[in-house]
């Protein structure tokens, strides 16, 4: 897309004279939590910073923000005190637009409303100098569609900040059919000197990061409303199963809800695909005002740390691990596996579903429902699936699967296998295996040696969270 912007351009002057170091001062309009975080990496990058919120309460708030975040940098003995003092010296909080006046680039970080943020660029117009950058951070309307408020679109760009804006690396720098050849790359090198990693990109629905990311958000709220799995076992499924640094509903609350409606919003608008459509709950938490961490209440709730999901399910106290279990498999290698380990972990295991076990545990695969084969059993209330994607190992994921059917204890009693194999059960099971087998697989790591003595566990107690 880089050339898009460049070949259609052709009235406007193809050499431009701004220059990356020649921005030495910007305005940042709006400070909320985007807001805060981008005019910190200005500020930290020795660019003097216009903190600019026409509001006085809104001013103040994001000036704590900024404040509490350069104070945690310097807790955790990531700044010293003059090096804060110097970052927050470059940052001047101004009310009203025409403090704006000698910024060499202004960026809006204000809500996602089409109509405010054209105002504020026909304010920008007003007080700015003609040579001045016009930035837009919107994620998730048209930057073709603000620019054209201005009186000078050919200087209009988007720069995409990603939350936390101190954090995250990738700047989004968006043109548009009427930017002017330089300004993108201009903007690139600026991103650069902030540390951050540029992509240049057209005006599109999400530009990209947006447009792979949304979806997978909206198919988890999708997951919760339907009871698919609770809040927490969805976060744990993206973070320990794949490996992601936040679940989704953990990132939506980050993000802010009414952030992310107003994306997909505008995809479904231009793509029409029913995965942009946002999940009803997106909308009803948005409309009851539970816009994530920065409202103290979104999916979870911060307000008494206790991270409530929005369903309380899967919540349960930790129970104990079953004696016996009757094994439901396949005949495949992930029945065996599990065989493996529950003789290892010293639990006594039964194919025969008519005698009486604690529990009926299902070796469940992707592809295969756990219900029928709960049903077959006879005691579907005492049936659960266990699914190890990867294969059994410590810190792997273990997807307890509940039926309509299972009972509570079934689930509860599942994790607790799940989570607390016991050491001890484990050195002996392994013991065993190895001295009637002899292969070296079966060898206890000294590890396991070392926690059995201690009696010590590897994994947190109760369901994972
Ligand atoms: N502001 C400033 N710094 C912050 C911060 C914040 N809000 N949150 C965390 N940090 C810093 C911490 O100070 C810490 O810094 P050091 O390593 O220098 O000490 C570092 O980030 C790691 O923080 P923590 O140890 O407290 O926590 P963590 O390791 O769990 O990381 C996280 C927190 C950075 C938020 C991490 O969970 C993460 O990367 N999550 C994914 C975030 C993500 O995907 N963001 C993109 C969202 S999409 C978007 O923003 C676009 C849009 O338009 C919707």
């Amino acid at each position: 897309m880089r050339g898009v912007g460049r070949a259609l351009t052709g009235g406007h002057r193809s050499d431009c004279s701004v220059a990356a170091m020649e921005i030495r001062e910007v305005a940042v309009v709006g400070l909320g939590t985007m807001g805060a975080g981008i005019a910190e990496v200005f500020a930290r990058a020795g660019i003097s910073v216009i903190a600019l919120e026409v509001d006085s309460e809104a001013l103040n708030r994001g000036m704590s923000v900024l404040d509490a975040s350069l104070s945690r940098a310097m807790d955790r003995g990531k700044l010293a005190a003059h090096q804060q003092a110097e970052i927050r010296g470059r940052i001047r909080p101004a009310a009203g637009f025409s403090e704006a006046a000698a910024a060499d680039l202004a960026i809006e970080v204000v809500p996602e409303r089409l109509e405010i943020k054209r105002q504020i660029l026909a304010e920008l117009d007003r007080v700015c100098s003609p040579d001045a950058i016009l930035a837009t951070n919107t994620s998730s309307l048209s930057v073709t569609a603000i620019a054209a408020a201005s009186k000078h679109p050919e200087r209009v760009i988007g720069m995409h900040f990603f939350n936390p804006a101190p954090v995250m690396r990738l700047v989004e720098v968006v043109s548009t059919v009427l930017t002017r050849a330089g300004i993108p790359e201009a903007a690139a090198d600026l991103a650069r000197r902030l540390g951050k990693t540029p992509v240049l990109l057209g005006d599109r629905a999400g530009f990209v990061a947006n447009a792979l990311l949304l979806p997978y958000l909206n198919h988890a709220l999708r997951l919760l409303e339907t009871g698919y799995a609770c809040g927490a076992d969805i976060d744990t499924a993206a973070t320990v199963g794949i490996g992601l640094p936040m679940g989704p509903l953990a990132l939506l609350d980050l993000i802010g809800l009414d952030t992310s409606l107003s994306v997909l919003e505008v995809l479904a608008a231009e793509f029409g695909s029913p995965r942009f459509t946002p999940a009803p709950l997106l909308r009803r938490l948005t409309a009851a005002g539970r816009t994530g961490r920065k409202a103290g209440r979104g999916i979870y709730d911060y307000v008494d740390q206790s991270v409530a999901a929005a369903d309380q399910e899967g919540n349960g106290a930790a129970s104990a691990a079953p004696d016996t279990v009757t094994l439901i498999g396949s005949g495949d290698e992930a029945e065996a596996d599990l065989a493996g380990a529950l003789a290892s972990a010293g639990i006594n295991v039964t194919r025969n579903a008519a005698h009486p076990t604690d529990l009926v545990l299902v070796a469940a695969a992707a592809a295969r429902p756990v219900l029928p084969a709960a049903l077959s059993s006879g005691r579907p209330d005492q049936a659960v699936g266990l699914h190890v994607p990867g294969g059994l190992g410590e810190g792997n994921l273990a997807e307890v699967v509940r039926t309509r059917l299972s009972s509570e204890a079934a689930v509860e009693s599942t994790a607790a296998l799940a989570c607390r194999p016991g050491p001890a059960k484990v050195l002996a099971g392994l013991q065993a295996m190895h001295a009637a087998y002899g292969y070296p697989a079966f060898a206890p790591p000294l590890l396991l040696a070392e926690h059995a003595a201690a009696g010590l566990g590897f994994a947190k107690v109760g369901p994972a969270h």
